[in-house]
């Protein structure tokens, strides 16, 4: 059970902690899982050991004091010898974790206390608490990490996938595969299962290898994100070496396009609140060392009929990043994407950043700003690099001139000077009450 993991070397500050010192991509393969902190002042940790214990104490894998309620060792952390359940089992999935609650006070898996002295599997995305509730005494939040693994992947038969899911609907078609509702027949619950042929890839892309990786880059961001606006990946399923599937939480109102189509634009309140979000998960992903690269509302799914609650999805692009070592790969969607993507000089995170001005601007005022409809004579990329920002006299009157600054601030040519997501964030535009 072992997928090929991402070939970029994140150097980010945000860099999990482990106990493991190399760095290199042979050690990288021993980090079989990761507890992910859902509070920002206790860092991600990255598991190497077949055993780590978790506690206030000293000597801990991982050591966390923000709580007096945590113990000295307050639980510890099991892995399982794949090999030896392998040999015993005939199970198509197997639990490689496991973990033992050695508290008093403590530990809680999806909110069930553990209890002291007793195990328990720890499946993938489990949350696990650290104390049950706010501390009456102190006001601290309870400590919260999840678990995920790494490297770590369903192999199965083709078969296996139509005994375990029917397929309900067509959600969405890309160019290498498809997005369908599903009723996985073990939860009955309903579940968006992406797709991706990895073979379509090779058609377009020199090596195997590299199509293989860039069909996991999904499936590597998502395993170490938790956040409220981005689609939860529940299971990752491989047919064949060929077939990649995601198991992601199924939102059932459409996605952004189909929204601001149907209103024509969007009232600057409702955009607001929208942005706001889309910046939210964009500054988490960013201080986590991890870029989008394709911001588009067709990759921005409405959660219900509200045309305000939205996730993130589509991080078929994704990728860890250093900012001291610019990305070159010429990649997003063509009215979208970021002039210093196309001129090739070597990009950063800022281009997310530009992208989410371009959804702004398409949201408030139901037209793109770079298009073959806005200008015939010129090509949508010579448009972008020339960044010739054109409001008419109509613009100006649907829109309020902090909308439109905030617009100008991320559709700026130059990503040194183009808003990064926390300055976006502190905008007056989004910051202001009405
Ligand atoms: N989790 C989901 N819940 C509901 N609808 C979804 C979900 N995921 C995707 N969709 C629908 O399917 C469409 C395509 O999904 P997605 O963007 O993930 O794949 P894609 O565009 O085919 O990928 P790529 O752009 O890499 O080719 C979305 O625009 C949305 O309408
Ligand atoms: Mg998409």
């Amino acid at each position: 059970m072992s997928f090929s993991k991402s070939k970029s070397k994140s150097k980010s500050k945000s860099k999990p902690k482990s106990k493991s010192k190399s760095s290199s991509d042979e050690e990288d393969l021993k980090n079989w899982g990761i507890l992910i902190s859902k509070s920002r002042n206790i860092e991600d940790f990255l598991i190497t050991t077949n055993t780590i214990k978790i506690g206030r104490n000293k000597s801990s894998h991982f050591q966390i004091t923000k709580s007096s309620k945590i113990s000295g060792t307050h639980c510890i952390i099991h892995r399982e010898n794949p090999e030896t359940i392998n040999k015993n089992s005939k199970q198509k999935k197997v639990a490689l974790a496991f973990l033992e609650d050695t508290s008093t006070n403590g530990t809680f898996v999806n909110g069930v206390l553990v209890g002291k002295g007793n195990i328990r599997e720890l499946n993938y995305s489990d949350e696990i608490t650290f104390v049950s509730a706010i501390e009456p005494h102190t006001k601290l939040p309870p400590v919260i990490l999840y678990f995920r693994y790494l490297n770590y992947i369903d192999k199965i038969s083709k078969n296996f996938i139509k005994e375990k899911f029917t397929v309900v609907e067509e959600l969405g078609k890309g160019e290498y595969g498809t997005v369908s509702l599903v009723l996985d027949k073990k939860d009955n619950d309903l579940y968006a299962l992406k797709y991706t042929n990895t073979e379509k890839f090779q058609k377009n892309f020199k090596s195997k290898k590299y199509c293989i990786q860039r069909s996991f880059n999904e499936v590597n961001s998502l395993i170490k994100f938790e956040h409220d606006n981005i689609i939860k990946l529940y299971e990752v399923f491989m047919v064949e070496e060929k077939y990649l599937y995601l198991k992601l939480e199924y939102v059932k109102g459409g996605n952004l396009l189909e929204r601001i189509k149907s209103k024509r634009c969007y009232p600057e309140d409702e955009a607001k609140i929208v942005i706001k979000q889309i910046l939210d998960v964009l500054l988490y992903m960013h201080e986590k060392g991890f870029v989008h690269r394709d911001i588009k509302p067709e990759n921005v799914l409405m959660v219900s009929s509200s045309d305000t609650d939205i996730k993130l999805t589509d991080f078929g692009f994704s990728r860890a990043f250093s900012k001291k070592e610019p990305m070159y790969t010429k990649l997003g969607t063509e009215n979208y994407v970021a002039p210093e993507i196309i001129t090739e000089r070597g990009y950063t995170n800022a281009c997310d950043l530009w992208s989410t001005g371009v959804v702004l601007f398409e949201m408030l005022l139901g037209y793109l700003p770079f298009s073959k409809e806005i200008r015939t004579d010129m090509s949508v990329w010579k448009q972008i690099i020339l960044c010739d920002l054109e409001f008419t006299s109509i613009d100006n009157n649907k829109i309020s001139p902090q909308a439109k600054d905030l617009i100008q601030k991320l559709i700026e040519k130059n990503p040194l000077k183009r808003l990064t997501a926390k300055q976006a964030l502190n905008h007056p535009w989004i910051t202001e009450k009405k």
